[in-house]
Order: C-alpha cells, then sequence, then structure tokens
C-alpha cells in the first residue's frame, strides 16, 4: 500500500495518527502534508500573501481566472472550478489527460519534468515546446500570474477508463 493511501485511511477513517503509525514500519511514512485527492484545493486562502493567481484558457479561448494559493495542484484546483481537465489517473502519471500549454513566461519557473512525465508527453496529441502534465504543476509565488492553455484534445492512456469527479 502507497504512502499516500495510509495517510488518506488516516484522515478518512480518523485514526488517531500516532496509534496507526506505531503499527507500521516508520520507514512508510512521510509526515508531511496531507492531501487526498484534491482536499486541499477545496480549501482558500487564507492570507493574500498565500494568493497564487492562475488563468485558464479552454481549447476555445474562454479564459478562467482563480485566485489559487501557494501548493494548489493545478489538475485538483480546475476540478474545483469546473475547469475541463480531466486527469483520468488522478496524477499518477499514467494518462496525460492533465495537458496543459504553460505560457512562455512561467515555463521556465517551473521545476524541470521528470523521465516519466517526458515519456508520458511524448505520446500525448498536439505536444508543443510547453507542454506540461497539469497533475505535476503546484502553484509557488513565483508563478503568480501563470497562464495554462488546455489543448484541443487529450488522450487517455488509463486503461480502466476511470473518471474522477471533483472531491
Ligand atoms: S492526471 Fe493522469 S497524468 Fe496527470
Amino acid at each position: 500500500m502507497s504512502t499516500l493511501v495510509y495517510r488518506c485511511l488516516i484522515k478518512n477513517l480518523n485514526f488517531p495518527k500516532r496509534q496507526f503509525i506505531s503499527r507500521v514500519p516508520r520507514k512508510q511514512f512521510h509526515l508531511t502534508n496531507v492531501r487526498c485527492h484534491g482536499e486541499y484545493e477545496w480549501q482558500d486562502p487564507k492570507t493574500p500573501d498565500e494568493i497564487v493567481n492562475i488563468t485558464y484558457i479552454n481549447k476555445d479561448g474562454d479564459r478562467t481566472s482563480i485566485k489559487g494559493k501557494i501548493g494548489d495542484n493545478i489538475l485538483y484546483l480546475a476540478h474545483r472550478y469546473n475547469i475541463n481537465m480531466e486527469g483520468a489517473c488522478e496524477a499518477s502519471l499514467a494518462c496525460t489527460t492533465c495537458h496543459v500549454y504553460v505560457h512562455d513566461d512561467y515555463i521556465d519557473k517551473l521545476p524541470p519534468a521528470e523521465e516519466k512525465e517526458d515519456d508520458l508527453l511524448d505520446m500525448a496529441p498536439f505536444l508543443k515546446e510547453n507542454s506540461r502534465l497539469g497533475c505535476q504543476i503546484v502553484l509557488t509565488k513565483e508563478l503568480d500570474g501563470i497562464e495554462v492553455t488546455l489543448p484541443a484534445a487529450t488522450r487517455n492512456f488509463y486503461v480502466d477508463g476511470h473518471k474522477p469527479k471533483p472531491h
């Protein structure tokens, strides 16, 4: 069972954290922020300093500007605001349905894509130089004002056809 699943179990079952953790080998845990499928992205920024503005542009050119916050994953933030970014594999790097084009002013402010993201992007339709997978983009203050554009279509390599619903 993955660390994320353990964390979600603790959160969702209201396990007293210490009691649960004490039964599991310590190496299997990170005790950092608990984030289960976009739960964090449904929380509003608590202070103006936390705000990170982001604009989503859909394939028809319609723009939706949102006040996100530091730490928001842009896939889950899109789900919160009904942006049509699918995310079929729920950020497990298996589908490419979260493909976005990142505005040139911001592409170099992102951490470089890991090999798995690059490999998936190579198979994505309508690939461009500034393509990234939205599920791998987490907002930082440096990204304030970022614009991401959705491609004309995406392709789902995730085999079971699972379509996530916003939580
Ligand atoms: S949601 Fe599947 S790769 Fe991003």
